[in-house]
């Protein structure tokens, strides 16, 4: 894996951290940041047996990604904003349909486009003090790395449009109440844990059957994707793998499986 400018990782038992490490802006995503999430996504799809799990979280004590960077906006006319979304846009979607878990530690500021980027993740835990918002609104803007739809999914309508036109923060634990995260714990050492936990379970799993699990969710959402075809073609391809056989034949045999990815 390359050595990045603005993220640090860590490979640890199959779990890659993944830290937005541009502290002094609270991780604010400039465009150098994004590509090195696409990079590092990309790396993640190829060495699936690797990497079992992503954790994506924020460096120091503050934020998890305080949104877009604002200064880059300066230089943006509508032509090249439209391009800029749709390459964000592209970007979170490889994180949303990678078939390798991926759980967002929140541990600050969760805004614009940090939001957007917890929201791609499959899961998100947060930190008691974490902060929850959609502040474009306040720029004269809207949301362009697919917030107003992942919203609209995670918390539904009503909640979103009160989200995304009053712009306020939300905290920790009405995101929990609304839906836009799984957990809150109380500091980062114990969302970390929390995370380390779901992926240790989710990776005792047939890999190849949690891919196919990401697919069908995501194809719910998909204009134009019957959901339910994408569910009995995943259903219909466990039966061709190694470890649908392995599955049952340790339930027969009254032992764990042992899963391969194949
Ligand atoms: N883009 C670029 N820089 C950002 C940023 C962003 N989205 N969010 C924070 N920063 C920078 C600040 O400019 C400041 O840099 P400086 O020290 O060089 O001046 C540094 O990060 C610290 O931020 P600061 O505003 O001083 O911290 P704070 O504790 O007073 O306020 C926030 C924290 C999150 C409330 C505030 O930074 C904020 O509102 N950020 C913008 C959030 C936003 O609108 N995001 C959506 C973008 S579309």
């Amino acid at each position: 894996m390359e050595s990045y400018i603005n993220l640090r990782t860590d490979l640890t038992e199959g779990i890659l951290t993944i830290t937005i490490n541009r502290e002094s802006k609270l991780n604010a995503l400039n465009r150098e940041t994004l590509l090195e999430l696409k990079d590092v996504f990309q790396y993640v799809q190829d060495h699936p047996k690797e990497i079992q799990g992503v954790i994506l979280t924020g460096s120091g004590e503050k934020a998890f990604a305080a949104g877009a960077d604002i200064s880059e906006f300066t230089r943006i006319n509508e032509m090249s904003a439209r391009k800029f979304a749709e390459e964000g846009q592209e970007i979170f979607q490889s994180i949303e349909n990678s078939q390798t878990p991926v759980v967002a530690v929140i541990n600050g500021f969760a805004l614009g486009g940090g939001c957007e980027l917890a929201m791609a993740a499959h899961l998100r835990v947060a930190t008691a003090s974490a902060k929850f918002g959609q502040p474009e609104a306040n720029l004269g803007l809207i949301p362009g790395y697919g917030g107003t739809q992942r919203l609209t999914q995670l918390i539904g309508k009503g909640r979103a449009f009160e989200y995304l036109m009053t712009a306020d923060m939300i905290s920790a634990g009405q995101a929990l109440d609304w839906g836009l995260v799984n957990y809150v714990e109380a500091d980062r050492p114990a969302a970390q844990a929390k995370a380390i936990e779901i992926l240790s379970k989710i990776m005792k799993k047939a890999p190849v059957a949690i891919g196919l699990v990401i697919d069908a969710v995501n194809a719910h959402f998909e204009d134009g994707t019957d959901g339910y075809q994408t569910e009995a073609n995943g259903f219909a391809r466990c039966f061709n793998t190694q470890d649908f056989k392995e599955g049952v034949s340790a339930f027969l045999e009254k032992r764990p499986a042992r899963f391969k990815g194949e």
